[in-house]
């Protein structure tokens, strides 16, 4: 990523708007009904994947009804091109033992798949009743490792995407909308 310098540096970024703002609030409205209906009454913790899902878990938790407790944890990939699990670091863990919890996992981007994916075998080794994710995003052209989520908002193409919680060099995590980001 080239240095921002100026305001104008930082919005000439924003090449266009790939999801509005409405489209996200009606979007996040109906995956809280969707989980809802799914856990039917009964509790669930929500788990954030940190940094990029801040935004989306804030909404999200606000459009549950079932019981719910919110958790946070802070993952980060080391890869060296290989596709093999195992290189994802948690550098903030859960504070809570999740055995005997339904647990939704809320991330806000399913790119390679890698970080998912080492995710959901550290957190299913720890014995929830039930592990489900749901993404904001979804990239499914970029795929390296075969991984789906129960419930993915919003499909984008193969650019790389900013705001409502995802940055480039942790800048435009408040835009209130997910646009495309090109520094050309
Ligand atoms: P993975 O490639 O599926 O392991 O993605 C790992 C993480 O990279 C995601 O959870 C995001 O935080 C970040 N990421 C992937 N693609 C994008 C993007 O287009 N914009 C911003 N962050 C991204
Ligand atoms: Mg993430």
């Amino acid at each position: 990523m080239k240095e921002i310098h100026s305001v104008e540096d930082l919005n000439s970024r924003i090449k266009r708007v790939l999801v509005t703002e409405e489209e996200i609030k009606e979007a996040v409205k109906k995956a809280g009904q969707e989980i809802d209906k799914i856990y039917d009454g009964r509790p669930i913790l929500l788990v954030s994947i940190l940094k990029g899902s801040f935004v989306f878990m804030a909404d999200i938790c606000r459009q549950v009804t079932v019981p719910c407790e919110i958790g946070f944890m802070c993952a980060k990939s080391y890869y060296d091109g290989t596709t093999s699990p195992g290189v994802v670091k948690i550098t903030m863990d859960l504070d809570c033992d999740i055995s005997g919890y339904h647990v939704v996992i809320v991330e806000d981007i399913i790119d390679t798949g890698r970080t998912l994916k080492d995710i959901l075998r550290i957190l299913g080794a720890r014995n929830p009743i039930s592990l489900h994710v749901v993404t904001l995003l979804d990239k499914p052209s970029r795929r390296l490792v075969e991984i789906e989520a129960d419930m993915a908002l919003f499909t984008v193409p193969d650019h790389f995407v900013i705001g409502y919680g995802l940055d480039c060099g942790e800048y435009y995590r408040n835009l209130p909308y997910i646009a495309e980001y090109s520094e050309d």
